[in-house]
């Protein structure tokens, strides 16, 4: 049992500093460690600051579950925020159920999940895929064409978006997989069927630096996002920062939040972002996740007292937080997050521009109970 002392609140914190999703989680550990900083600098928790043991788990799903063993065999550990690729928090799932502790999980994934020892901070399909499909198809046309990042997400997510596809009275024309290391030279073949088969959508379920890979390869093939644009809900700012304007250009994304949007949460956060790190290029929507969890978690601790999961379970049940992209809240019935929704598009400056988005948080509804199309939000409204 984890008293009161003057020892500092130790927390594990796994994401990968380098290998394939390093762009991204990198962002993830810059927006945990941001919220760290302003809790310690507000005098921590009862007095004692949140002591962040960091380790890099290279983007291998097995060291995720290595790592995650050793921060819990350490008795004052029992929280890890981690994890981006849904192989690497599948590994970790039995180990903290085992060790009943507590994982903050701040990305989007394929949903059909649930663990009382896992708190979901990104979306489910119901929360970005489905007003994402429901946006190409009034925009672009209904034949899409599937290119994925060869494991679970990619696979799964494909399967809820096919189902959403058909739905809405549209086909799926092909879904291709790549390995996670692909390279440039990997997407040609891909590339050669997209224009023979011309699609009217591409979804892009391609991860990390595959990412990068992908557009790119793309652009110098002759593909131009603003005629057949690629989607997708893995590609934000850290990757068109590092594929550059011209790759992205066009390209379309729906996630909870992005960089610009305005709000004063957002430009405080953005600030402090800032003055830690010297940019704001590397923020993100799993960033903001990272950060919120980390306050949601902090506001949790306030009120227990210890890093047990039960009591922290508990308070955590039902917790909102006024996060950058607007308030959110932990929903009580499943661990997951109600979001923000939103669909932005990069334009020339490599900025992406909002081009819809939810009229209030929505609910999540990871096993897709609800699948109608016409549920999500009510009045999704767009911008100019
Ligand atoms: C993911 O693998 N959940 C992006």
């Amino acid at each position: 049992m984890k008293g009161y002392t003057d020892k500092p609140w130790s927390v594990g914190i796994l994401f990968s500093q380098t290998g394939v999703t390093a762009i991204i989680e990198q962002s993830q550990l810059n927006g945990a460690l941001l919220a760290i900083d302003e809790i310690n600098e507000a005098g921590g928790i009862e007095g004692r600051p949140i002591d962040p043991v960091i380790l890099d788990p290279q983007s291998e799903p097995a060291r995720y579950r290595e790592l995650a063993e050793q921060l819990l065999a350490d008795p004052d550990i029992n929280v890890i925020f981690g994890c981006y690729m849904s192989s690497s928090r599948k590994e970790v799932l039995p180990v903290v159920e085992r060790h009943n502790g507590l994982l903050f999980y701040p990305t989007l994934y394929e949903g059909f999940e649930y663990s009382p020892n896992v708190i979901y901070g990104g979306a489910a399909p119901n929360q970005n895929s489905l007003p994402l499909a429901m946006y190409l198809m009034e925009n672009y046309g209904s034949r899409f064409y599937f290119v994925g990042s060869d494991y679970i997400y990619p696979r799964e997510s494909n399967r809820v978006m096919r189902n959403i596809v058909r739905q809405g009275g549209g086909e799926v024309v092909a879904e291709e997989y790549v390995d996670l290391n692909a390279g440039p030279e990997d997407f040609q073949a891909i590339l050669e069927d997209i224009a023979r088969v011309e699609p009217d959508v591409i979804f892009s379920t391609v991860v990390g630096t595959g990412t990068v890979n992908f557009y790119r390869a793309y652009h110098a093939s002759g593909g131009d996002g603003r005629k057949r644009p690629i989607a997708s809900l893995t590609t934000n700012e850290a990757e068109v920062a590092a594929m550059g304007p011209e790759a992205a250009l066009g390209h379309i994304t729906a996630a909870p939040y992005f960089r610009n949007l305005p709000g004063e949460a957002n430009s405080v956060f953005l600030e402090r972002y800032r003055a830690k790190f010297g940019e704001v290029r590397t923020v993100t929507s799993c960033c903001e996740a990272a950060y919120f969890q980390v306050h949601l978690f902090a506001n949790a601790l306030r009120l227990t007292g210890t890093t047990s999961a039960d009591p922290l379970r508990r308070v955590l049940r039902g917790a909102e937080y006024e996060a950058p992209q607007g308030r959110i809240k932990i929903d009580p019935d499943n661990n997951h997050t109600y979001l923000q929704s939103r669909i932005a598009r990069v334009t020339v400056d490599g900025e992406y521009r909002l081009e819809r988005e939810a009229t209030r948080p929505i609910k999540p509804d990871p096993y897709l109970a609800v699948p109608a199309l016409n549920d999500w939000a009510n009045a999704p409204i767009r911008k100019e």
